[in-house]
């Protein structure tokens, strides 16, 4: 074996977004483009000799070339050890759990989530640091502004590591495991959920349809659902990860699993619809006859969480994104435990979930999860959910009215404007960022604007702030507008409008969600112009 050091020439364009580095595979397939980008996150890592490293990804097209890359550009770096899953594959939310239970350093994750995946779809890579979560700015900085320098990386002249079989192989000098992408997960969901309870469940004719749309989470399902649970077989559909997700968009909302939808509110629904995203991170909760946005759900798992084991004595605290609902503060409110509004993206919550004030997160795009990883966690999250439907024997329906009967009901949608030219997106925010200190104090559609600006975060543990998170405008009556531009899109930009509104317990729940937000959707068309300067006659994504 020998390492080499190989001349390369560095790119302009490796920075990590909302969410890692995110293209479309050709741009990933460009000469040494993988390297560079591997090599400038080693570069900007202290104390990698003699520690351990995790790899793998969602199994989505380039994952296996990718994967062996890592291996060897890992080796040649002095890693002691790399943990990767079998085939390459682990979920996100796996991922976490296995850094941080095996104690490595940090991991490789590769995976561009919900994006769509095959030759012309999307790649990612990300890294993530030793508490199992996305690596903080300070680091993602470091990384770009050594790829725009960098003139060689590392890497061993060594052979490909077999990754179907379980075991410990070398590549170099490095010790290389390849792990079940499984088991410590599995293990781990069973120290936090009532499996017995679940299985009783399950045993009693409970009837769920859970669509792994052909990515990362079918393995894990098709264990723990079927395996452990003895839910039956057939309950888990599209559980075979392929990498280009079958041709489909493996984003879990209605839109893309619109079949799933459609199944609940049909005359012969299950009890209970579920769904996750290509690397099994986000997750989508429909019960009978009922959608539960990615806000409420948030809102209800905190209030129920002392039904699972993992969460008996309680939690500290709540963690939203701040384009997410407010409904999880109503219920914070109510428990008189710390509540957090972060900026959009996972990575904002791990310092707050590693200081013990918070315990449960969420974001409005399907994500959720709690101190047990870094990362949100699909599976996680249908779990906690079939363990309160098994202690309080009520519907999913039956469970979100009380909810908003005892607390109000946040009515809230997203609307999604994708591959929007640039330069107009750019110059809507920027005119509508200039309106809004004149926009405080006026009167709209009878509600009095109470605060317009650029959200802005101070993160209360380590005092880092973090700006231009976001446009707010905020009404009185708690009705919200946000508007943001994606960091993870990967074609010109995509525009992210947010609108809440809140009814009080004793007013109008039961309105549909678009006809009841209207006038906030007009309002925001007049204060931005979205659809009038972007030529869009409505939005490409409905949420
Ligand atoms: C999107 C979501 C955000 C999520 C991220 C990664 O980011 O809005 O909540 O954390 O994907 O899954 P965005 O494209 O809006 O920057
Ligand atoms: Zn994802």
């Amino acid at each position: 074996m020998t390492m080499q050091q190989i001349k390369t020439t560095p790119f302009s364009d490796q920075k990590p977004g909302t969410s890692g580095l995110r293209k479309r595979v050709p741009v990933f397939q460009q000469a040494n483009y993988i390297e560079n980008f591997i090599q400038s996150i080693f570069d900007s890592l202290e104390g990698i000799a003699g520690r351990t490293l995790v790899i793998g990804g969602d199994g989505r097209f380039y994952n296996d070339v990718v994967v062996q890359k890592a291996i060897k550009i890992a080796a040649a770096n002095g890693f002691a050890r790399v943990l990767v899953g079998q085939g390459g594959l682990l979920s996100t939310p796996g991922a976490s759990h296995i850094i941080r239970h095996y104690k490595a350093l940090g991991g490789i994750v590769l995976s561009a989530s919900h994006n769509p995946g095959g030759p012309d779809g999307d790649f990612g890579i990300k890294y993530n640091i030793d508490n199992g979560g996305p690596a903080p700015e300070r680091i993602t900085d470091a990384v770009f502004a050594r790829s725009k320098v960098i003139d060689s990386y590392k890497i061993v002249d060594a052979p490909d590591v077999d990754l179907g079989k379980l075991g410990t192989h070398k590549s170099g000098d490095m010790i290389v495991e390849v792990i079940d992408p499984v088991a410590d997960y599995a293990d781990l969901m069973e120290t936090l959920f009532d499996f017995d309870a679940l299985r009783a469940l399950f045993a009693g004719g409970f009837r769920m349809q859970f669509d792994a749309m052909s990515a990362i989470t079918g393995p894990y399902a098709h264990a723990i659902l079927e395996g452990k649970l003895g839910a039956p077989k057939g309950t888990v559909i599209n559980g075979t990860p392929l990498p280009d997700f079958g041709g489909g968009h493996p984003d879990p909302n209605l839109v893309y699993a619109k079949p799933l939808f459609d199944l609940l509110m049909g005359p012969d629904a299950p009890d209970f619809g579920a769904a996750s995203d290509g690397d099994g991170d986000r997750n989508l909760i429909i019960g009978r006859n009922i959608f539960v946005t990615p806000s409420d759900s948030l809102a209800l798992i905190a209030a129920n969480a002392t039904l699972a084991p993992g969460y008996r004595n309680g939690i500290a605290g709540i963690a939203r994104s701040m384009p997410t609902s407010a409904a999880a503060d109503k219920v914070a409110e109510k428990l008189g435990i710390e509540m957090h509004e972060t900026p959009t993206g996972w990575k904002f919550f791990g310092n707050l979930l590693d200081a013990g004030r918070v315990t449960i997160c969420g974001e409005e795009s399907s994500g959720t999860g709690s101190n047990h990883v870094r990362e949100k966690d699909g599976l996680w999250a249908v779990l906690f959910w079939l363990n309160i439907l098994a202690v309080r024997k009520q519907s999913v329906e039956a469970i979100v009215k009380e909810h908003w009967a005892t607390y109000g009901r946040n009515y809230y949608t997203r609307h999604d404007y994708e591959e929007v030219d640039a330069a107009i997106a750019n110059a809507l925010v920027d005119d509508l960022r200039a309106k809004l200190p004149g926009l405080v104090g006026q009167g709209f559609e009878g509600m009095t604007v109470s605060y317009a600006d650029d959200f802005s975060y101070s993160d209360p543990v380590d005092g880092s702030v973090s700006g231009k998170q976001g446009i707010r405008i905020g009404f009185s009556n708690g009705s919200r507008i946000v508007l943001r531009l994606s960091g993870t899109g990967t074609v010109g930009a995509t525009l992210r409008l947010y609108l809440e509104r809140y009814e009080t317990a004793n007013g109008h729940l039961d309105l549909d969600t678009q006809s009841a937000l209207e006038p906030l959707i007009q309002l925001a068309e007049r204060l931005s112009g979205l659809r009038q300067r972007t030529g869009r006659a409505a939005p490409n994504v409905i949420t």
